[in-house]
């Protein structure tokens, strides 16, 4: 296939200051050369009823992934959003906490980002066919956005992710970098680089990823009933839907995991609560209330929990079988007759079930598909 690659340089300073803080000061570090790799065709991030909507919509999708992995949006070129969300875990991170510019970590654990919703197509004054997305999921541990394309630019403006105070600043620095003229030509009819246009673009891209292609889903009738689970991973879906009521809080439904409130909870974590979570926004009944994330790809995005304090999927249903603290806010699904904190006493057994289920629920097309990947290469 014919390959446009535009050239860029990004000083090596940029990947040293993710490791080694010191290397800040150093102007004499040498440069590599970083270069854009994409086709000539228009990738097929979406297919919708007319291929000139599917045009501006994937071209829109391809600008936003080359965002995705750019450096350039932290204040300092050291981090871009691919750094703490990696497509092989499926675009969570394997540490407890994420390293932001200057290697300040981030106060939680890094989310996978999957099924964030689905978008519609709008026309704009201009004749261009623009996406609209759905507007009502509860974003972030906390929940504390509804608006994917809201909360795109926010990680930007972090100052412990990347750095960018002033986000009006950020399109003057994008306009200077040779590639995202053509890019913002095809998405937009022309070169403005604009924050709106950013959000949008980074959310249409974010939108196309999709965790329903799994053993579980291709096991359901409604997935095709053309996988059978094995004896191991049948016991385990009994286990999660029926025994222990897993599924009250864990949605396994394909397509937009749009969590809501019946999805939010105090899993007893801590008797004392040091990270408020959702309680920080909506008051302190709600203290140690977070969201109950999807569990698609959840066999790769350890370590597990808002913190991640557990490194595998048997220390959570070790915390689920016998350690659950006693809590104000604790959820009624996880209590006792008497209201105490409940203890499943799940045995090894059922443990290995559960695991395997759990398991059955990795999409390796998207921990792998090429689209999904960094468009920047370095020689
Ligand atoms: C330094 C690490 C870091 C960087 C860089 C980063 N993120 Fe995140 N991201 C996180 C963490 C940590 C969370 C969870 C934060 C919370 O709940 O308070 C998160 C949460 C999210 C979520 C919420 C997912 C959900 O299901 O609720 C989205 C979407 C997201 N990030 C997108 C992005 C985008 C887009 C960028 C780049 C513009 C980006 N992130 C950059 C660490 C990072
Ligand atoms: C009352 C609702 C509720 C029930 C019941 C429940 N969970 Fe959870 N689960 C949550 C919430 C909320 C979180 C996130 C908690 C946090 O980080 O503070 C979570 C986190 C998890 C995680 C970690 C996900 C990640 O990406 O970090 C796994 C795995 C998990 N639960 C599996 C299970 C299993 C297996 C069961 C049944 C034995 C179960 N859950 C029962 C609400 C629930």
């Amino acid at each position: 296939m014919k390959k446009v690659t535009v050239s860029l340089i990004v000083a090596a300073v940029v990947l040293a200051v993710a490791c080694n803080k010191k290397a800040d000061n150093n102007t004499t570090t040498p440069v590599t050369t970083a270069y854009l790799d994409l086709p000539d065709t228009t990738t097929q991030f979406f297919v919708f009823g007319s291929s000139v909507q599917s045009e501006q919509v994937n071209q829109q999708a391809q600008l936003g992934r080359v965002l995705f992995y750019d450096r350039h949006l932290s204040i300092n070129n050291a981090t871009a959003c691919a750094d703490c969300h990696k497509q092989e875990y499926a675009f969570s991170d394997n540490a407890q906490f994420s390293r932001g510019f200057e290697n300040r970590l981030t106060g939680r654990n890094s989310m996978a980002l999957q099924n964030l919703g689905m978008i519609n197509l709008k026309r704009s004054s201009n004749g261009q066919f623009l996406p609209s997305f759905n507007s009502s999921v509860n974003l972030f541990w906390d929940g504390r956005e509804t608006n994917l394309e809201n909360l795109v630019v926010r990680p930007i403006a972090n100052h412990v992710e990347m750095g960018i105070s002033n986000l009006e600043t950020l399109p003057a620095k994008l306009q200077k970098l040779p590639y995202y003229n053509d890019l913002f030509v095809k998405a937009y009819g022309d070169n403005t680089v604009t924050l709106e246009r950013i959000s949008e673009s980074v959310a249409v891209f974010l939108t196309s990823i999709t965790a329903n292609n799994t053993r579980f889903d291709q096991s359901r009738i409604s997935g095709g009933g053309t996988v059978e689970l094995n004896a191991r991973e049948l016991h385990g879906r009994q286990l999660f839907n029926v025994k222990y009521n897993c599924a009250s809080c864990h949605q396994l439904n394909p397509g937009p995991y749009n969590a809501n409130i019946e999805n939010f909870a105090n899993i007893g974590l801590d008797e004392h609560t040091t990270d408020k979570g959702a309680g920080a926004i909506k008051g302190a009944n709600m203290d140690g209330v977070f969201k109950a994330p999807s569990l698609r790809n959840v066999a790769v995005t350890a370590p597990y929990m808002h913190d991640g304090r557990y490194a595998t999927l048997e220390d959570v249903i070790d915390h689920y079988s016998k350690k659950i603290q006693p809590h104000s806010n604790l959820d009624q699904r996880l209590r006792d007759n008497d209201g105490k904190p409940m203890k499943m006493n799940i045995t090894e057994d059922e443990k290995q079930s559960l695991v395997a289920f759990l398991r059955t629920f990795t999409d390796y097309h998207m921990l792998t598909e090429p689209m999904y990947q960094n468009p920047f290469k370095t020689r």
